[in-house]
């Protein structure tokens, strides 16, 4: 199946690139790049353009395997050769046969496996665990990993032979902070995903919520954002795409900066922002149906930005008696609005 790759940033481009140009030889791949920016998704597209298609992709998780058993996941074993192998059984190596097999997390290969590992890699062959005959197989190996392999040689956690028999051709993926122009197709691409997934029709995505999301840094990448979009398509009360609830710190930290320092255009859509929210929640401002909730912010402080914007409180004016509304107790009487609201 071809994976979905949305992107349209130069970085994005000059990837696919790569990709398109790596598909159709069989040199070894090391993709390179922190937690989330998309290695195995970029592993999948190299193999769906290659003409090795037609046979599996394989992918193993060096990381997920405790190291006593990596042996047997990647090259089999034989009947007998430890307690409760009944049958012979054929490694990763052997079902990905004219195909890709990807090594996942691979700075986490145990050192003492490596050397059988780049045997397998440079002379395309190998024994199963407790096995004497030599199995021959056909595979391309693309390996990732997020951690710096070359610091791990340095250190001596990994071996440098190996490093440069799979850093045959080395792909870079850059992190999500440094492509924010991938952050507005990549939104598209999950509500769209999730709108239709969560049966929840959102059709707006207002600018600054794209604003808020391309000034997060995003440390866990292009999978951080999938799953804060699924939360805000899942929390948008219609349909209009708005932020969840449950922002996180950073993300609160983010939303705080920009607002602080939006210029005009900006101030105008978050001010549109406030209002809106405040139609959709009748005016409420605490509480947890409130808009200070759904905007993320502590209730004291949407006040705070409600009076900086000019955005009058209706609902308090609307719900107080006439006559506490002389222009002495005018004041007090907003502090009891915001605490009623709660
Ligand atoms: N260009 C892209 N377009 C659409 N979705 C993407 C793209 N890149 C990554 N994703 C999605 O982001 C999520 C993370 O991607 P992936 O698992 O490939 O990242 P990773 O770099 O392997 O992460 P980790 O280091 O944590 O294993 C996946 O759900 C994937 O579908
Ligand atoms: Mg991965």
């Amino acid at each position: 199946m071809t994976p979905d790759l949305i992107g349209s940033s130069s970085k994005f481009r000059a990837l696919l690139q790569d990709v398109e140009m790596v598909a159709p030889v069989d040199s070894a791949v090391l993709i390179q790049g922190e937690t989330g920016t998309g290695k195995e998704v970029i592993a999948r597209a190299i193999h769906e353009a290659s003409p090795r298609r037609k046979n599996r992709f394989v992918a193993l998780n060096c990381a997920a395997i405790p190291s006593a058993l990596l042996e047997s996941e990647l090259f089999g074993h034989e009947r007998g050769a430890f307690t409760g192998a009944c049958t012979q059984t054929k490694g990763r190596f052997q079902m990905a046969d004219g195909g890709t097999l990807f090594l996942d997390e691979i700075g986490d290969m145990p050192l003492e496996l490596q050397p059988k590992l780049l045997r397998a890699l440079q002379e395309r062959e190998f024994e199963r665990l407790g096995g004497a005959q030599t199995v021959r197989v056909n595979v391309r190996v693309v390996a990732a990993t997020n951690q710096d392999l070359a610091e791990l040689v340095a250190k001596k956690l990994f071996r440098a032979d190996l490093f440069y028999r799979l850093n045959v051709i080395p792909i870079c993926l850059p992190p999500l902070r440094e492509r924010a122009e991938d952050i507005l197709p990549l939104t598209e691409f999950f509500v769209a995903k999730f709108a239709a997934s969560l049966n929840k029709p959102i059709d707006v995505i207002p600018d600054d919520v794209i604003a808020v999301l391309k000034a997060h840094d995003w440390p866990g990448n292009i999978r951080e954002l999938q799953n804060f979009i699924e939360r805000a398509v899942l929390f948008s009360p219609g349909s209009v795409l708005r932020l969840p609830l449950d922002l996180k710190p950073t993300m609160r930290q983010t939303v705080k900066q920009s607002w602080e320092s939006a210029p005009g255009t900006l101030a105008d859509a978050n001010r549109e922002h406030i209002l809106e929210t405040l139609r959709q929640t009748d005016w409420l401002i605490g509480g947890q149906d409130g808009a200070a909730n759904r905007l993320g912010l502590p209730r004291t402080t949407l006040i705070y930005k409600m009076r900086k914007l000019g955005i009058e409180t209706r609902r308090s004016l609307r719900a107080i008696p006439i006559r506490q509304l002389a222009p002495a107790r005018q004041v007090a009487s907003e502090q009891c609005h915001a605490a009623a609201n709660c």
